[in-house]
């Protein structure tokens, strides 16, 4: 094959063969397809799109590049959970350690965020000493005989086309289509050796699927992903019109999480955790009664501590907090009735939680803390936002982000408001 031929196949509408798919997926990861090449073969992806067959052979052939892990022989059954992306989900970081309270292993091999969206991993090392990088080894010893739950980086070998070619999207405005997303996530979650897998399908303004309809098609291609190659998927879709919870940004968010696994929280953020957990522990084979009792009773927070701390984690160190703050004044009185997520995800971005290039990095303390949420009555003058930076002078950049983030009615509300998080 050569790939020039491949492209211009894609190019013009026709369906790549399983062939020509593994000798381009191999001849790339091994550095002989070029990143120029693949770029627009990505493109001609996002335009032309792939049917089902070539997603499958293109999820197969990532999954290949790399290797396979096995948790078979575990003690336990294992389940994970993936969110497409979002603005303050930080669900991971209560989520694990909740379900592992119901003897489910969870190994959660987790990725950084990049633009607006935030990653997992970033949030877990605002704690200071906390490690993201384990060994495969270290990986099955943590979820057989110590916490149970793992949130690690994934390693190298595992779907390592995948890790090229996601670099490569971002800078090439191709992420945002559904044949390169479904087989992106399914060949990391497959390649990760979890045996049930539950997808938090994000809607809305501050997902990559805007629309509702291209959303569930997204979910039902990741589900049959998940049957062709073994994994018992389920999908949730919920609302990313919002932001989840309080805070965005990655210290902001563990405390948020603290607060959910100590019994309290934003309702959004607790309803959806427990909304999943069930899903999780049920696709594991086991009662999940009594989820939401176990944020109340410490049994999740207890599973917490063993968690960080197996990772290296100061649990009872005080988190990180960023030197500046400045606050954001509703301007008018009135009910809240949108919040828009995306804008308050690039402004937490700006503010030096995210970052813009993969070798950037993030400030552990920035962000950005939301004091009332739609649905809630606010006075002009009262505070909407705080922002948190390092870097003042990125305030002007967040502001901007903010101007027209929030509406506000002075009348009733017409239609009902959705909660962030809300399975739609
Ligand atoms: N998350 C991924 O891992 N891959 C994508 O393509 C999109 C979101």
């Amino acid at each position: 094959f050569a790939a020039v031929d491949v492209i211009a196949k894609k190019r013009d509408g026709h369906e790549l063969t399983e062939e020509e798919i593994n000798w381009t997926i191999d001849a790339y990861t091994k550095g002989e397809v070029v990143d120029e090449q693949m770029s627009a073969l990505a493109m001609a992806i996002f335009l032309k799109g792939m049917n089902r067959e070539e997603i499958k052979a293109w999820t197969a052939a990532m999954l290949a590049s790399g290797k396979r892990l096995d948790f078979s022989s575990l003690s336990k059954p294992t389940a994970d959970k993936h969110s497409t992306g979002g603005v303050g989900d930080k669900i991971t970081l209560p989520l694990g350690p909740l379900v592992a309270a119901f003897g489910v292993a969870v190994p959660q091999l987790s990725g950084r965020g990049l633009g607006h969206t935030g990653g997992t991993l970033d949030k877990l090392e605002a704690i200071p000493g906390w490690r993201a990088n384990l060994s495969n080894d270290e990986i099955f010893q943590l979820l057989d005989h110590g916490p149970g739950a793992v949130v690690c980086a994934a390693g190298a070998d595992l779907a390592p086309a995948d890790r090229k070619l996601y670099a490569l999207r971002d800078t090439t405005a191709t992420v945002a289509t559904i044949p390169l997303i479904a087989s992106s996530i399914m060949s990391k979650k497959i390649a990760e050796g979890t045996a049930a897998l539950v997808l938090d399908v994000k809607v809305g303004s501050g997902a990559f699927m805007k629309e509702e309809s291209q959303a569930k098609e997204l979910a039902q291609t990741m589900v049959d992903l998940g049957a062709d190659f073994g994994v018992k998927t389920t999908a949730l879709l919920t609302d990313m019109n919002t932001p989840l919870g309080l805070t965005v940004g990655n210290a902001l968010e563990v405390r948020e999480s603290l607060e959910v696994l100590a019994g309290g929280g934003p309702a959004d953020v607790v309803d959806l955790t427990v909304r999943l957990a069930e899903e999780m522990i049920q696709a594991a084979g086991k009662d999940a009664s009594g989820v939401r009792a176990a944020l109340q009773d410490g049994r999740a927070m207890d599973k917490w501590r063993e968690m960080i701390l197996a990772q290296g984690g100061e649990v009872d160190a005080p988190l990180p907090v960023a030197r500046h703050t400045e606050q954001v004044q509703a301007s008018e009185s009135g009910t809240i009735v949108s919040m828009d997520a995306l804008q308050v995800g690039l402004a937490a971005w700006r503010l030096g939680a995210g970052r813009e290039r993969q070798s950037d990095s993030v400030q552990a303390g920035a962000g950005v803390e939301i004091h009332a949420k739609p649905g809630e009555q606010i006075t002009a003058g009262s505070p909407l936002f705080t922002l948190h930076t390092d870097t003042p002078e990125k305030f002007e950049a967040a502001l901007a982000e903010l101007s027209a983030a929030v509406k506000i009615s002075a009348g009733p509300v017409e239609g009902g408001i959705v909660a962030a998080g809300t399975e739609l």
